[in-house]
C-alpha cells in the first residue's frame, strides 16, 4: 500500500498528541476526538487552481486535501453539485446576493454523506476491512449501503426504529442488512460502538469518523471554486453531529493557507436545527460552554435529530470564533422552508433543508445576517426521501372526467370569457 507522506496521522483535538493512520477515534490518554492532520507545506507546491479545475468535476479534483495514501477506490464520481444563485428565493427572503449549495442532487443517494461515504470506505479498503458499517439518522444509511454495495464491501447498518420508511427501505435495497433499534440515535451510536470495540469492523462515523469527517470539505472546496476562489460572507449550515459546519470552515481555512484563495477567511458561519432537537443551537444562544443533550428528540426533522452530537462542542465554538450564530425552527417552520424553497427555486429538499432555509431566513428577519451581504445556505438531502411531511401540507389535487367542460369550470374559464386561442 503506498503512503502518502502529506497525512500526518491522527491528531487529538484537545491534547494534540499525533497517532498514526489506523481506525483510531479518540485519544487514550484523555478520550479526545482525532482529527487527519496534514503537512500543509509539503502540499503547497502539489495544489493550484489550474490543475484542481482541469480535473473531473467531482469531490476528488481535491484529492491532496483528503485524507488517502493511495487512490480513491470507492465514490470517484461523488460530489461536484451546483452552487445556485438563487435570486427569486433572494427576493423573497428580501436580501440581495443569495446562492444554495445543492448536494440534495449529489450522487448517488441524494445528500452530502455521499462525501464523507466515498472517504471512509476507500480508507476502510485501504486498511484491509470487509465488513462496514454505520449508526445513521437515515441519509448516512442510505450512503453506506450504496457505496458499499458498488465496492462489494458487506454491510449492517443500524438505525432509530422509528426513521421513515423511505430511508430503511433506502437502504436495504442495495442488500445491506438492517437492523432496526428500537431507542434513540444515541442509544444507537453507543451500541455501534461496543460492536466496533468487539469485532474491529469499519463503522464510517465511529472507528473511520477521523477520515469520514474530512469529506465535508469538499462541501466548502467547491463553494470557494464557484464562487471564483472566493469565500461568502456568510454561509448557514445544517447540524446533527456538528461536523459538516466545521469542515466547510476548515476548507476556507485550508484555501487560504495553501494560497489557493488570497485572501483571510472572515466567512461568518451559522448552524441550523430543529427546535425538537437543538443541542447545539441551544448551547449557542445561551452561550454555555457544553451543550446539554436531549434525551428524547421530537422533531419531523430526523435526519439532524441527534440529542448529543459527537463535534457539537467544536461546532458551537466555531459559530461563536466566527461571529455567526445558531438557531432552531419549527416542524411548522422547516415544511414552509422546504416549499418556500421549491416554489421559489425549483429544488425540492428534505426536511434538513426545510430546517437550513427556516433558520436562514429567521436570522434575517433577527438582522443577524445583513441583507446586503453574500449569503450560501447549504442543502444537502432531497426532498424523495421525506416526503411525507410535506403531503400534509398541500392540497390534494382534484380529479375531473377527461372532458374539456370540466377542466374549464375546474379552471375558473367561464364560457363566454374563453380565448379559443387559449384552449
Ligand atoms: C441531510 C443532512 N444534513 C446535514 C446533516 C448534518 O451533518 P453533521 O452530522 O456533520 O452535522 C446530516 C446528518 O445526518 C444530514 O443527514
Ligand atoms: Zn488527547
Amino acid at each position: 500500500m503506498p503512503n502518502n507522506n502529506a497525512v500526518l496521522g491522527l491528531k487529538c483535538r484537545v491534547c494534540g498528541k499525533l497517532y498514526g493512520k489506523t481506525a483510531q477515534f479518540f485519544c487514550p490518554d484523555d478520550s479526545g476526538p482525532l482529527e487527519v492532520a496534514y503537512d500543509y507545506d509539503a502540499i503547497k507546491p502539489t495544489v493550484s487552481r489550474a490543475k484542481f479545475a482541469a480535473r473531473p468535476r467531482n469531490m476528488w479534483r481535491y484529492r491532496e486535501l483528503l485524507p488517502l495514501d493511495g487512490e480513491p477506490t470507492v465514490g470517484p464520481q461523488v460530489g461536484g453539485t451546483p452552487l445556485v444563485r438563487a435570486d427569486r428565493l433572494a427576493d423573497a427572503l428580501g436580501v440581495e446576493r443569495l446562492w444554495i449549495k445543492n448536494d440534495a442532487v449529489n450522487f448517488p443517494t441524494l445528500s452530502f454523506k455521499d462525501r464523507v461515504v466515498s472517504v471512509a470506505l476507500s480508507k476502510a479498503r485501504e486498511l484491509g476491512m470487509r465488513m462496514v458499517g454505520c449508526a445513521s439518522t437515515g441519509n448516512l444509511a442510505n450512503s453506506v449501503a450504496a457505496l458499499a454495495a458498488s465496492a462489494g464491501l458487506e454491510t449492517v447498518i443500524l438505525v432509530p426504529a422509528d426513521l421513515e420508511r423511505t430511508k430503511i427501505f433506502g437502504t436495504a435495497v442495495y442488500g445491506a442488512k438492517v437492523v432496526k433499534v428500537a431507542g434513540t440515535y444515541d442509544q444507537v451510536n453507543r451500541l455501534c460502538t461496543q460492536i466496533v470495540m468487539k469485532y474491529g469492523w469499519g463503522f464510517v462515523n465511529v472507528n473511520l469518523r477521523p477520515f469520514y469527517a474530512e469529506g465535508s470539505k469538499t462541501v466548502g472546496f467547491e463553494i470557494a471554486e464557484d464562487l471564483g476562489w472566493r469565500f461568502p460572507q456568510h454561509v448557514v449550515s445544517p447540524m446533527a453531529g456538528g461536523a459538516l459546519i466545521g469542515k466547510i470552515y476548515k476548507a476556507f481555512t485550508e484555501l487560504s493557507r495553501l494560497g489557493i484563495v488570497d485572501q483571510p477567511v472572515t466567512t461568518k458561519m451559522y448552524g441550523a436545527q430543529a427546535a425538537g432537537c437543538n443541542p447545539i443551537s441551544d448551547c449557542v444562544k445561551s452561550n454555555r460552554e457544553r451543550h446539554k443533550p436531549i434525551r428524547t428528540p421530537n422533531t419531523i426533522c430526523k435526519s439532524l435529530a441527534i440529542g448529543d452530537p459527537a463535534d457539537g462542542y467544536f461546532a458551537a465554538q466555531l459559530i461563536k470564533s466566527t461571529g455567526g450564530w445558531a438557531e432552531d425552527v419549527t416542524d411548522a417552520e422547516i415544511v414552509e422552508g422546504m416549499q418556500l424553497l421549491a416554489r421559489t427555486e425549483g429544488i425540492f429538499a428534505e426536511t434538513a433543508g426545510g430546517t437550513t432555509l427556516a433558520v436562514a431566513k429567521k436570522l434575517i428577519e433577527q438582522g443577524r445576517i445583513p441583507r446586503n451581504e453574500e449569503i450560501v445556505i447549504c442543502v444537502t438531502g432531497n426532498g424523495l426521501k421525506t416526503q411525507d411531511c410535506v403531503f400534509d401540507a398541500l392540497d390534494e389535487p382534484s380529479t375531473i372526467k377527461p372532458a374539456l367542460a370540466e377542466f374549464e369550470e375546474l379552471a375558473g374559464l367561464a364560457a363566454e370569457t374563453r380565448e379559443p386561442a387559449l384552449v
